[in-house]
């Protein structure tokens, strides 16, 4: 066998095994996140509760609460969101506007942005068409993209979030567009960030480009990106318009 014959049976070999690896790591966080699931439930319940009882309760106390609060709803959609990847939930279609699902995504994460003293300030155009889309699978976009432009600041940024509607290619198209000026993408790193499992964080896990890529594709849409090392990087997203404002 010659050698070049030998090697590829090599790549061949390492290429299942590591598929296999995924494919089992990817069920014991499925039925990790199920787990999950039950007792996140019970503390939002208790948190519920607790709230219902906020005008005894002194101002300090509250805004903890209101912490515990976004946490507890960031867990679960994260949650919700991996095991939607994991298996094909119903679609729930509707004409939306990417505006309302952009300032949801913003809310649940200015807590963090706050925090690390980040900026995220927004440019919306007057009558941005609506889109068919699924409201809560587009907000799994938004935030994916919002919190990995948040995760590339050690300290203070800006985060700018644009939404408009232009002609590309002669037709109308919905565009969002996230620019921060965090520490941007190698370029060696450019062309795997949409692989599964990539990551250049501690505690990322890889999966939320590739989670975007897969939900913009199911309904046409398309995502790109440009990033400069040590500069910032741009994420732009393009929907297809239905002309509805
Ligand atoms: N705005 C950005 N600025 C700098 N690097 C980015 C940005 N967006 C993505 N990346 C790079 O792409 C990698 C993959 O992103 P992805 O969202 O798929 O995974 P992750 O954020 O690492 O983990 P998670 O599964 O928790 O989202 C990141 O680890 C990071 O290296
Ligand atoms: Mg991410």
């Amino acid at each position: 066998m010659s050698l070049l014959i030998s090697r590829h049976i090599y790549t061949m070999k390492d290429d299942i095994i590591q598929k296999n690896k995924l494919l089992v790591l990817g069920k014991l966080t499925a039925s990790l996140l199920h787990e999950i699931r039950n007792p996140l439930t019970a503390v939002k319940l208790n948190l519920d509760f607790i709230k219902m009882h906020k005008s005894d309760l002194p101002d300090d106390i509250n805004n903890s609460l209101d912490d515990c609060y976004k946490g507890v709803l960031n867990i679960q959609n994260l949650v919700e969101q991996f095991l939607g990847f994991s298996k094909k939930s119903p679609d729930r279609e509707e004409y939306i506007s990417v505006c309302d699902v952009s300032d949801a995504a913003i809310d649940l994460v200015k807590q963090r942005a706050n925090k690390l003293k980040v900026k995220i300030e927004k440019f919306y155009s007057d009558n941005v068409p609506k889109i068919y889309f699924d409201r809560k699978k587009l907000l799994q976009v938004f935030l994916n993209l919002i919190n990995n432009s948040v995760d590339s600041f050690t300290d203070e940024g800006s985060i700018k979030i644009y939404a408009y509607n232009a002609a590309e290619n002669g037709k109308i198209k919905v565009c969002w567009d996230i620019h921060d000026n965090g520490c941007g993408i190698s370029p060696e790193d450019q062309s795997k960030i949409f692989e599964d499992f990539f990551t250049s964080k501690n505690e990322g896990i890889g999966l939320g480009l590739g989670l975007c890529k897969t939900i913009l594709n199911e309904y046409n849409a398309e995502i790109s990106f440009t990033s400069e090392a040590n500069k910032g990087t741009i994420f732009r997203v393009r929907f297809n318009s239905n002309g509805l404002s």
